[in-house]
């Protein structure tokens, strides 16, 4: 089997770990392995399938002779380095918003688009480009639309997101841990340096920027990502995202109307429990929560239920969490695809 040398920007972040650990897991066939991050990680090292391997920065040439890079550094260094990967002759998945709507590439869930992915022959890259892997909200909502869109039409769709700490990265994960001990200890914590307010024992309506249109940036992501990957160009759907004091995987209530009247439950149900990706959770207590889905890869739906107000409106709960199926299991599912390993 060919041994594909692989890359990892920004592999001391908490989706980079996540990449290192499923590239073991899933016995991804590396022949080298190649880790970067910032000048502040210099001298560390990570470990990957028993072996250590030292943290580097980036430099011009970084990537040559490398077959494939993932990319979780965020925007301004997908944006500089995800193309020189690609004229070094590397296939770039990127973790970052820098091309999800680049018309240039795909936007990539191997379960819904996996269609649109490049493949490399056995032994070259030809054909390498960079492959957008979208939002962690994103990911799950279109994991769990898909088969309802394939199978009934989809007219419209609605989401309220309950978002853990670790979607705003390590400093997240700290901040929630750190002033939720300060807050126990009965001191009041008034400033956040990773949240818009302080996130201990609170949920916040706002997470990036929000737009002259009163929606902030994840929402407008995930409205603007969902069309994309169901290619329904026009579908309208409305997003409301609030971050929660939780430390992993994102929950999403959903709204899903459809072109169809379907009338019975059970029909739902089963096309949702045969679909790729998805795990219904229909045992007791008949809905998937954040601890339970974090460390796994599936994408959980419970509480599948039919709207008073519109017969054609089915609502669900769903969870999945975000550092794997949200970010580096996607990542990984998709380089699968590309050279051909599952
Ligand atoms: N967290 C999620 O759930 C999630 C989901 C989907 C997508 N993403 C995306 O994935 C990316 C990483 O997120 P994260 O949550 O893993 O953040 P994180 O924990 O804060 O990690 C950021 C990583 O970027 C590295 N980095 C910073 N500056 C760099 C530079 N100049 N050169 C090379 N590497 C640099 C950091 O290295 P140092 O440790 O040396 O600072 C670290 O490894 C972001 O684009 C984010 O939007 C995250």
């Amino acid at each position: 089997m060919r041994k594909i040398n692989v890359g990892v920007v920004g592999a001391t972040g908490v989706v980079g770990e996540t990449f290192l650990n499923l590239i073991d897991e899933r016995e991804f066939p590396f022949g080298e392995l190649r880790l970067f991050a910032s000048e502040n990680s210099l001298g560390q090292t990570r470990k990957c399938a028993d072996q250590e391997f030292p943290v580097q920065t980036l430099t011009e040439g970084c990537f040559n002779g490398l077959d494939l890079v993932f990319f979780s550094s965020g925007d301004d260094i997908s944006q500089e380095w995800a193309p020189k990967a690609v004229a070094a002759g590397a296939y770039a998945v990127d973790n970052s918003a820098a091309f999800r709507m680049d018309s240039k590439f795909p936007l990539i869930v191997p379960d819904v688009t996996g269609d649109l992915l490049p493949k490399a022959s056995a032994t070259s890259n030809d054909g390498a480009t960079i492959i957008a892997n979208p939002n962690c909200s994103t990911i799950q909502l279109v994991v769990a639309l898909a088969p309802l869109a394939k199978k009934y039409g989809l007219k419209s769709v609605r989401v309220a997101s309950y978002q853990s700490v670790s979607g705003a990265g390590r400093n997240g994960i700290e901040e929630l841990l750190t002033t939720t001990r300060v807050a126990l200890e009965g001191e009041e914590i008034t400033k956040s340096a990773t949240f818009p307010a302080p996130i201990a024992f609170n949920c916040i309506p706002q997470i990036g920027r929000i737009g002259e249109d009163g929606f902030c940036t994840e929402e407008t992501k995930i409205m603007k990502e969902t069309a994309k990957i169901l290619r329904l160009p026009s579908l309208p759907v409305s997003a409301f995202t609030v971050r929660v004091p939780t430390l992993n995987s994102h929950a999403e209530a959903v709204w899903a109307t459809l072109e169809k009247n379907v009338t019975s439950l059970n029909e739902i149900t089963g096309t949702l429990a045969g679909a790729p990706g998805v795990e219904l959770v229909d045992e007791s207590p008949g809905y998937p929560m954040q601890t339970s889905a974090s460390g796994q890869d599936p994408v959980y739906v419970g509480r599948v239920h039919r709207d008073h107000a519109d017969p054609n409106t089915w609502l669900m709960w769903v969870v999945s969490d975000n550092l794997r199926k949200g970010a580096a299991l996607n990542g990984i599912q998709i380089a699968e695809h590309i050279f051909d390993l599952k």
